[in-house]
Order: structure tokens, then C-alpha cells, then sequence
């Protein structure tokens, strides 16, 4: 008898495919990252993010209506302030009326249900470029963690459910923990960016936000190295995800996706909370490029990757194709 299994029985057609199918997507499974501007009535695309907007407050309430009722339930938010509220300090970060505290509480009564998640990092209001405070040619670690915990607790006033520090300060967790308890919102859930690695792949974000590392009076590091994870590494991610639970973390998050699914599946087995993946800007301006010069069958390829991304061992996945792939799965 040969051959002596057919695998390609479970394979027939569609219908039995589908019974046999291990992993499922659907849109409760993204959550979507958005970019907030400053003024009224702005919408700017991101020149290497087809698709991808930054908005002012208004109209970003209305986009997020609209991907609640595609069935999305969590967003990301990131803001692009004036390089006038920019400073070493980082201080507009945790400012009560700052733009990010104003679109979560626009966001939260407009659509209560909407889990809003926003980023706890200092580089979008530092002069510098970087996640924290620069003191002796360095992000300095202790210090940057004191201005996150001010910059979580103002986002929790406004009404945030989650903060989601993308910083890669050590011990930040547990001081964000601290002091979200401390100041009230027990409650408030920590999703941490913990096997977070310095890639390439940010580089579109960072157009978007206009927060990449920049040359200045001091001399500081022109990329992340110091506190983002060198790429060769595995065993760094399982131990950086291990310290953020027992530091307090709800769920912990690997970045980026697709090129790191090796480590999502390790830190998946490795700890006893959801894991997140984010599926960053380069990785969706890799997809809009190919697709735009035919290459690629955009929404075959988006599709694929999702999945893979959530057969790894994603519970969530963070992504710029959010919308597109929830329209996707209504039809
Ligand atoms: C910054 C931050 C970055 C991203 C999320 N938060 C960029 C960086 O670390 O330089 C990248 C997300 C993406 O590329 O989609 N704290």
C-alpha cells in the first residue's frame, strides 16, 4: 500500500478545509494603531504608509466609530506635538489638556467601549528623539521611569484603559504598576512592549510622529541599542517578557511581527499571559510597496500574514491593516 497516509484527503476542497482548519482570524483580534494631529479638520497620509492617516481629535473619533462597528475593540494611540512642546524633560507628555489626554477623553465618550491604549514612551516630545531623558550621552534610565509613571497616571485621568509602554526602560513595569495603584487606577492594565527589538522597521513610524533619533548640541546615540533588544538575540526576549509579568504586566508584546515569530512562539510558551504582536509601519509599507507595483496580491498577502502572526501564538495583533482586514472578514 503507498503511499501509506494521504494527508491530502483533509485538503479535498474548501469545505473540509474549513472543518480542519486550526487557527481562525476576526477582527476582535487587532487592534489598530492611530496617529493623532494637532488643530481641527486635519487628516494628513503618511507618505510611506498608503492608507494610514494622522488626525486631529475630531476626526479621529469618527474613525474610531467606525472601526468599532467593523467589530475592532482596541486602539493604539500616538501623538505628533509641535516641536515647541518638545524638551529634554518630556514634560508636555504628562500635560492634563496635552493632545494625547484630550483624544482619550474624546475617544473614551464617544465610544466607551473602545479599549484605548495609549503609547507610554518620551519620544514623541523629546528634543532629542529618544524614549527618555538623555543625561551623559545616554538615555538615563531611573529618571525616565519617574516622568513615564507622571505620563501613565495623566492618561489614566483622561480616562485611558490600558498604557502601553514601548520605552524599554528596565523596571518600568513595576514602577508603572506602583504608581497607577498609587494614584488610584488600580484597575488601569498595563500592556507592555516587553521584547520590543531595535529594527529597522520602525523607520515609517517615525516619519509619521517625526521622531527619530536627531543630531543636537549634546552627543547621544543615533539609534535605540541601549534600551531596544539586538535582533540575534532569543533567549534576551523570554527574559524580558518574564520580568514584565512578574513586574505587573496584563499582557506582554513582541515587535515586530512577522520576521520574529520564532521568538513570539517562545515567549508565548513562556509566559501565562496574552501576548501581543506588532505588525509595525515597515512591515505594512513593505506590503503597500509590492502591491502597488503589482508584485504582491495585497489582500492575499495581508491575510496570510495576520494569520501566521496569530497561529504563532498572537492574541492580539497590533496592526496598520486593522480596518482593511476586519472589511476583509465582513464580506
Ligand atoms: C516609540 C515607538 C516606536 C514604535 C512604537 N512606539 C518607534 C521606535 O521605537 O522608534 C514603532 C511602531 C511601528 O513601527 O509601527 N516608543
Amino acid at each position: 500500500m503507498f503511499p501509506l497516509q494521504r494527508g491530502r484527503r483533509l485538503r479535498t476542497n474548501e469545505s473540509i478545509r474549513s472543518l480542519v482548519r486550526e487557527t481562525s482570524l476576526s477582527p476582535s483580534d487587532f487592534m489598530f494603531p492611530m496617529f493623532i494631529a494637532e488643530g481641527e479638520n486635519v487628516e494628513v497620509e503618511i507618505g510611506s504608509m498608503p492608507g494610514i492617516f494622522r488626525r486631529s481629535i475630531d476626526l479621529t473619533v469618527k474613525e474610531v466609530q467606525e472601526i468599532y462597528a467593523l467589530g475592532i475593540r482596541a486602539i493604539n494611540i500616538y501623538v505628533k506635538v509641535s516641536e515647541n512642546l518638545k524638551d529634554n524633560t518630556g514634560k508636555e507628555a504628562w500635560n492634563k489638556d496635552g493632545l494625547m489626554q484630550n483624544a482619550i477623553r474624546a475617544i473614551k465618550t464617544a465610544c466607551p467601549e473602545m479599549i484605548v491604549m495609549p503609547d507610554v514612551a518620551l519620544d514623541p516630545y523629546s528634543i532629542y528623539g529618544h524614549d527618555g531623558i538623555i543625561a551623559n550621552g545616554d538615555v538615563e534610565n531611573d529618571s525616565t521611569n519617574t516622568a513615564l509613571v507622571k505620563m501613565a497616571v495623566s492618561h489614566a485621568e483622561a480616562g485611558a484603559d490600558f498604557v502601553a509602554p514601548s520605552d524599554m526602560m528596565d523596571g518600568r513595569v513595576l514602577r508603572l504598576r506602583e504608581g497607577l495603584d498609587a494614584a488610584g487606577y488600580p484597575n488601569v492594565g498595563i500592556m507592555s512592549y516587553s521584547a520590543k527589538y531595535a529594527s529597522a522597521f520602525y523607520g515609517p513610524f517615525r516619519d509619521a510622529l517625526d521622531s527619530a533619533p536627531r543630531e543636537s548640541d549634546v552627543v547621544i546615540p543615533m539609534d535605540k541599542k541601549t534600551y531596544q533588544m539586538d535582533y540575534a538575540n532569543r533567549i534576551e526576549a523570554i527574559k524580558e517578557a518574564l520580568w514584565d509579568v512578574e513586574e505587573g504586566a496584563d499582557m506582554v508584546m513582541v515587535k515586530p511581527g512577522i520576521a520574529y515569530l520564532d521568538i513570539v512562539r517562545e515567549v508565548k510558551n513562556a509566559v501565562n499571559v496574552p501576548v501581543t504582536v506588532y505588525h509595525v509601519s515597515g512591515e505594512y509599507a513593505m506590503i503597500k510597496a509590492a502591491a502597488e507595483r503589482g508584485w504582491l496580491d495585497h489582500d492575499k498577502i495581508m491575510m496570510e500574514q495576520l494569520m501566521c502572526i496569530k497561529r504563532a501564538g498572537a492574541s492580539l495583533i497590533s496592526t496598520y491593516f486593522a480596518k482593511e482586514a476586519a472589511i476583509l472578514l465582513s464580506k
